[in-house]
C-alpha cells in the first residue's frame, strides 16, 4: 500500500519546516492556502490521509476545509491546531471526531512528524468498521466504528479492547504517580481517548487528592457494600469522573482496608474494564506483593519511570532482572524523568538495558502546582514543553510502538512494522 499524502495548511514557513520532517519520514505533503486549493486537491488525490489545519488564523476558511474532509464520503481526521485557550474546551459537548487531535503554537516541526504518523498508522492500519479476527489479539488503536466523542458505552462494548498500561519502578518518589495522572489526562483530553486510572498504591497512593476528589468510592468499599446486597457493579460504574473527564478508581482509601482486595479478583476487575475504556492505567505501590504480581501478569506495557540518579537506575536494573523472572521482560519500556538532570538518557538506556519509550524533562514546581488546584498539568498548563513530552509518549503508546516486542503483537504489528519500518526501528532500538 503507497504511503497516505498529508495535506498542510499552514503558512508558508511553517509548512517548509512541517513539510522537511514529513519527507524525510517518507511523506508526500501538500500546501494548502485556501478552501479551493483544498477542494482541487481532494478531488484529484484519494490518498490523503491526515490535514493540518490551522484554526488560529481564518477560522472561517478553516471550517470550510474542515467541512470538505468529511464530504463525499470522507472522513480525513485533521491535526487543528488551535489557540492555547480554545484547547482545553476542545472535545467538549460530543462533538468531534475522535480521529482528530489538536496543537498550539509554539510547537516543534518534529513533533508534528510523530503526530502524523500516529495518525496516518491508525488510519490506514484498521478500517473503521473492522470486527477483530476470530483469535486475533485485540488492538487498542482501533477506532470504535462511531468514533463520536460522547457515543453511548454500551455500542463499543464488544468491539475493542483497551490497553493495561502499568506505572511502576520499585523505587519511590521517581515520578510514577505524576506520569500516570498525566499520561492519563493526555490520552483523555488531548487524544480523545477513553481512559481508567487506577490508584493501585493502597498504602501512598495519591491519585484522588492530585486531582481534587476528596473522598471517592473505592474498591474496596463497593466490594463490601456487594457483600451485603449480593450486587455487584462494574469497575467503571464505582469509579469517579474528573472534571477532565478522566475516570478514577481507588483501589482502598486505608491501608487497614485491602483484606478485600484478594488480587486475582483485582486484576479481573481491571482486566473487565478494558471493554469501557481505551486505556486502562495503573499507579502502582513500590512493591514486589501478590497484587503487584497479578497486575503484571495483565498488563501489556508496563512503563518504568526512571530519574537519572544512580539509586534509581539501580532499581530499573533490579526491576528487569525481576520481569525476566517473571516473564514479562518483553513489555518493559523506560520513561526518562526529569531527563535534563543528571546522568545522560544515552547512558541511562545503556545501563538499565530497556529502550526508553519516552524522555520527561523536569518541570520545577509545575506538577505541584496543577495538583494543588485539582488538575493534571495537562489541564492546567497544556502549552509547557513538558506536557509535549507528555503528550509524545501518549502519540508513541497509540502508535502502537509499545506492542513491537510486547505479548499481543501479531500478524497486524508485523504490517504495521514492515510499513513503518523507519518508526518502529527507531521506537524499539535495543542499547547494548
Ligand atoms: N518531571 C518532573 N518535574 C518536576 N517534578 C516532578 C517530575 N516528576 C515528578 N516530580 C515530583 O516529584 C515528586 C514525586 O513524584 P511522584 O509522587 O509522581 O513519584 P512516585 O514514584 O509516584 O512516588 P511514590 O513511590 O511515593 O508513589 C512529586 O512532588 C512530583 O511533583
Ligand atoms: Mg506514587
Amino acid at each position: 500500500m503507497p504511503r497516505s499524502t498529508v495535506a498542510i495548511a499552514l503558512p508558508a514557513p511553517e509548512f517548509n519546516a512541517v513539510h522537511e520532517h514529513l519527507a524525510e519520514a517518507g511523506y508526500e505533503a501538500f500546501s494548502v492556502q485556501s478552501p479551493a486549493e483544498m477542494a482541487a486537491l481532494l478531488s484529484t488525490r484519494n490518498d490523503v490521509g491526515v490535514a493540518i489545519l490551522d484554526g488560529e488564523n481564518d477560522f472561517d476558511a478553516t471550517l470550510e476545509m474542515y467541512g470538505m474532509l468529511h464530504e463525499a464520503g470522507r472522513e480525513i481526521p485533521a491535526l487543528l491546531l488551535m489557540p492555547p485557550r480554545a484547547l482545553g474546551r476542545m472535545g467538549l459537548g460530543g462533538r468531534g471526531y475522535v480521529k482528530d487531535e489538536y496543537f498550539t503554537r509554539p510547537y516543534s516541526p518534529e513533533s508534528l512528524r510523530w503526530r502524523v504518523e500516529a495518525m496516518l498508522i491508525r488510519v490506514e492500519n484498521v478500517p473503521a468498521a473492522a470486527e477483530p479476527e476470530a483469535g486475533s489479539a485485540p488492538d487498542a488503536s482501533e477506532p470504535p466504528a462511531d468514533s463520536r466523542i460522547g457515543a453511548p458505552q454500551a455500542e463499543m462494548v464488544g468491539k475493542k479492547l483497551g490497553k493495561i498500561i502499568i506505572v511502576f519502578n520499585p523505587k519511590g518518589g521517581v515520578g510514577k504517580t505524576t506520569i500516570s495522572i498525566n499520561l492519563g489526562a493526555s490520552l483523555q483530553i488531548n487524544k480523545k481517548q477513553r481512559v481508567l486510572l487506577v490508584d493501585c498504591d493502597t498504602i501512598t497512593g495519591h491519585v484522588a487528592p492530585s486531582l481534587g476528589l476528596e473522598h471517592p468510592r473505592t474498591l474496596s468499599s463497593a466490594w463490601r457494600d456487594a457483600a451485603k446486597t449480593g450486587t455487584e457493579e462494574t469497575v467503571g460504574e464505582i469509579s469517579a469522573v474528573h472534571s477532565s473527564g478522566l475516570s478514577i478508581l481507588v483501589l482502598a482509601s486505608s491501608p487497614l482496608h485491602t483484606e478485600i482486595l484478594e488480587p486475582k479478583r483485582v486484576a479481573n476487575a481491571i482486566i473487565g474494564a478494558r471493554e469501557n475504556f481505551d486505556w486502562v492505567i495503573l499507579d502502582m505501590h513500590p512493591d514486589y506483593g501478590p497484587l503487584n504480581q497479578a497486575l503484571f501478569e495483565q498488563a501489556d506495557r508496563i512503563l518504568i519511570p526512571v530519574t537519572p540518579d544512580v539509586p534509581c537506575i539501580r532499581a530499573a536494573v533490579q526491576f528487569r532482572e525481576v520481569a525476566i523472572e517473571l516473564d514479562i521482560r518483553n513489555r518493559l519500556s523506560v520513561v526518562i524523568n526529569r531527563s535534563n538532570s543528571g546522568v545522560a538518557a544515552a547512558d541511562v538506556q545503556r545501563v538499565v538495558g530497556i529502550p526508553d519509550i519516552a524522555r520527561v524533562r523536569s518541570a520545577g514546581m509545575l506538577f505541584v502546582r496543577a495538583a494543588d488546584e485539582g488538575k493534571s498539568a495537562v489541564e492546567r498548563f497544556p502549552t509547557s514543553k513538558v506536557v509535549g513530552d507528555i503528550d509524545l509518549l501518549a502519540d508513541r503508546l497509540i502508535s502502537g510502538s509499545d506492542s513491537a516486542s510486547g505479548r499481543r503483537s501479531g500478524a497486524s504489528t508485523e504490517g504495521i512494522r514492515g510499513r513503518f519500518r523507519g518508526l518502529f526501528d527507531r521506537l524499539t532500538a535495543q542499547v547494548s
